[in-house]
């Protein structure tokens, strides 16, 4: 299998990803034991597959060693040049504290080490608390370790747009916020996409699969218990769709996905995956993967045989315009952390 080049995006000038990233979260633990054998192998299957682009972070398990293992064993058996086709977007998410200059290097330098790059791709930074105006000071330092070569481009992760506006503000340059976006949660594009479009950034998005549930597999099943939610995404993205609408709302969405997966031969995955594809500003969509237990490839690389027309669209609006705005009940990207 190989993806097609409408797979591509282009990220930055210098940086071309596959518009489905690989989400590494799912390597933390929370979401069952990876063997970190059966984890590379796996590493190896995406990216010969087409799936070149990795999502992970600072505090993802061992994500960022996984990366510096899997690059390893590349470099052993296929030379150091081929590095290049790999992109790892990691995250730097700092305890609360003074943003020193010498705690943005050294979280900047462990990733380095970890993940056994000179230059980190991608560096999405998180902030928990909006009171504290040190992330200013956090990604100013940041900011000056791109300009000094230690990371390719400076990016952001659930920052709402208030803050966005602050950031840019005070001329700091991110190419990218990456926050839940999916069928479910449409919040990116009430304020933020405006403003993204204004400045040239993108989104990385989210929870799309909403992990897992947003699938045949879950179509016509009863409200699933806590205890059968086995895994962080599972019980994460569950709260969201009750926040959004419920249980009841969210079959009769699977219902409508069902009929236009099966009008283009495909399935309700790769429908949510296509919606949040073709937003506006969207760059790319993170998809989890359990690497070494479960295995989507060949259903994901779907995604780009096939284009949603006017009519799913409308269809699919029949049943979003019933549930809540998540805008109000939650807020802005990013609010449910804080
Ligand atoms: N910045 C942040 O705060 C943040 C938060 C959450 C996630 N993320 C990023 O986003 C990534 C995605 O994580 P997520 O939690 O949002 O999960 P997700 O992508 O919504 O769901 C992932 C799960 O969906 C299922 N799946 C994948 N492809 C499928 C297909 N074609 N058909 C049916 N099911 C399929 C798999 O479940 P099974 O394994 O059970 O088959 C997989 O584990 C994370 O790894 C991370 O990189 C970032």
């Amino acid at each position: 299998m190989t993806l097609p080049v409408s797979s591509r995006f282009p990220f930055t000038a210098d940086l071309s990803i596959c518009s489905i990233l690989n989400g590494m979260w799912q390597v933390s633990g929370a979401h069952g034991a990876i063997d970190p054998a059966r984890a590379v192998e796996a590493m190896f299957a995406h990216h010969d597959a087409g799936f070149t682009t990795w999502d992970l972070a600072d505090h993802y398990g061992p994500a960022e060693d996984l990366i510096g293992a899997f690059r390893r064993r590349f470099a052993a058996s296929r030379g150091v040049e081929p590095l290049a086709e790999i992109q790892a977007f990691t995250k730097c998410v700092p305890h609360p504290g003074r943003m020193t200059r010498r705690v943005a290097e050294d979280a900047v330098g462990v990733s380095r080490r970890r993940m056994g790059v000179d230059r980190l791709d991608l560096l999405q930074f998180h902030w928990w608390d909006y009171a504290d105006r040190g992330y200013l000071d956090a990604l100013k330092h940041l900011a000056d370790l791109r300009d000094e070569g230690q990371i390719r481009h400076l990016a952001l992760t659930n920052f709402d747009t208030e803050r966005l506006r602050i950031i840019a503000d005070h001329g700091i340059g991110v190419v990218s916020n990456q926050v839940q976006y999916s069928l479910v949660d449409r919040r990116p594009e009430t304020r933020m996409a405006p403003f993204c479009r204004e400045h040239g950034i993108t989104f990385l998005a989210y929870g799309a699969l909403l992990g897992g549930l947003l699938s045949e597999k879950y179509l016509g099943r009863g409200e699933p218990q806590r205890s059968e939610l086995n895994t962080a995404s599972l019980q994460k993205y569950k709260n969201m769709i009750d926040a959004w609408g419920g249980w009841t709302l969210f079959q009769e969405l699977l219902a409508v996905l069902k009929d236009i997966a099966d009008k283009h031969r495909v399935g309700i995955a790769n429908v949510g995956v296509r919606y949040v594809l073709d937003r506006p500003s969207v760059a790319g969509v993170i998809v989890g993967a359990r690497l070494g237990i479960t295995e989507h490839l060949t259903d994901n690389a779907r995604v780009f045989g096939f284009s949603l027309d006017d009519s799913d669209l409308a269809l699919i609006e029949t049943v979003l315009g019933k549930s809540r705005d998540l805008m109000t009940v939650i807020g802005d990207c990013g609010d449910e952390y804080r």
